[in-house]
């Protein structure tokens, strides 16, 4: 399906120097044209080593953000500009900045899905694949985490050794579960695992045989032989299916699809690639000076 436009959109990637980079929630037309696929932890890993020239994002902008902090002479490009992750702008740089003044002794940890602004105000970002190893790794008893609270009860969870202070962010996707569509899942799948990314509220992860993130649910269900019930957006089974069609099953496919993830399309990316339409991502370089050391600390830590 769509052949004709993948086949120009890999000459003109080709042509134009450009490396496609694709987050596992995109669609699978778009993981079909993408060079590197996988978490956000990986992309923003593979956008430190590669020096690509220009890097289209296919993603949210936080994701294209990340690049743009971490290799500012590469030309960044949102093929789909509108597309962002609501949790990233849950809480105001202003407020952090004034959370910091009041409690100096205070770790701020922001997960990575927060705009440049916040990041610039952090001590460390991470992401759900390195959250629980760089948490507890820091000299700090506590810690304010932003802006997932689902995410920060996770970590508290698994490190009772720290103090962790929540806000009241959320994943809208992954915050819609509930309880009763894990027991209901469970209850048409006996014996089936259930492995859910830490996103989703604490009363769904009581039913979880896994908790982990997007790489951390793929190497799971990989390497278990049978079916496994997938408990996060749905670009994840998908993916999974692809290569073993029908041994995974989607949790509640109606809840988790993030409408943002799937702005992009092969038509926006061929645009982008020729010019035609996307933004290029610009970021005040005093700002990105300071949101890269969040992200240097994470690297460094994780
Ligand atoms: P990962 O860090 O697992 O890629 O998750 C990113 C995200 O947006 C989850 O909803
Ligand atoms: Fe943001 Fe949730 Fe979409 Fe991930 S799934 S990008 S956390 S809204």
């Amino acid at each position: 399906m769509n052949s004709a436009i993948k086949a120009k959109i890999i000459e003109e990637k080709k042509r134009s120097d450009t490396l496609i980079l694709a987050h596992t929630y995109q669609v699978p037309d778009i993981i079909d044209i993408a060079d590197v696929t996988g978490d956000s932890f990986f992309l923003s890993k593979k956008a430190a080593e590669l020096r690509a020239r220009r890097v289209i994002m296919c993603g949210v902008r936080f994701m294209g953000e990340t690049v743009k902090i971490l290799s500012p002479s590469t030309e960044v490009v949102m093929p789909a500009p509108e597309a962002t992750c609501p949790m990233a702008e849950q809480i105001s740089p202003q407020r952090v900045a004034d959370f910091r003044r009041e409690n100096p002794d205070i770790a701020v940890v922001a997960y990575i899905n927060t705009t440049a602004a916040l990041k610039a105000e952090c001590d460390v970002c991470v992401t759900s694949s390195s959250a629980l190893s760089i948490v507890s790794k820091l000299p700090q008893k506590d810690i304010l985490f932003i802006p997932d609270k689902n995410l920060g009860a996770f970590i508290a969870s698994r490190l009772p050794e720290k103090n962790i202070i929540l806000w009241d962010g959320y994943c809208p996707v992954h915050n819609s579960l509930t309880g009763a569509d894990a027991a209901k899942i469970k209850a048409e799948h006996p014996g089936v695992p259930l492995a859910v990314h830490p996103e989703c509220p604490p009363d769904v992860l009581e039913y979880a045989d896994m908790t982990g993130s997007t790489s951390e649910i793929i190497k799971y269900a990989l390497a278990r032989e049978g079916q496994v019930i997938i408990g996060t957006e749905r670009g994840v089974a998908d993916f999974l299916n692809r290569e073993y069609p029908g041994r995974f099953i989607q949790l509640a496919p109606e809840k988790l699809v993030c409408r943002d993830m799937k702005m992009t399309t092969l038509e926006n990316v061929y645009g982008a690639l020729r010019g035609e339409c996307g933004e290029v991502l610009e970021i005040d370089e005093t700002l990105r000076v300071r949101a890269k050391k969040s992200i240097d600390n994470m690297l460094a830590l994780g």
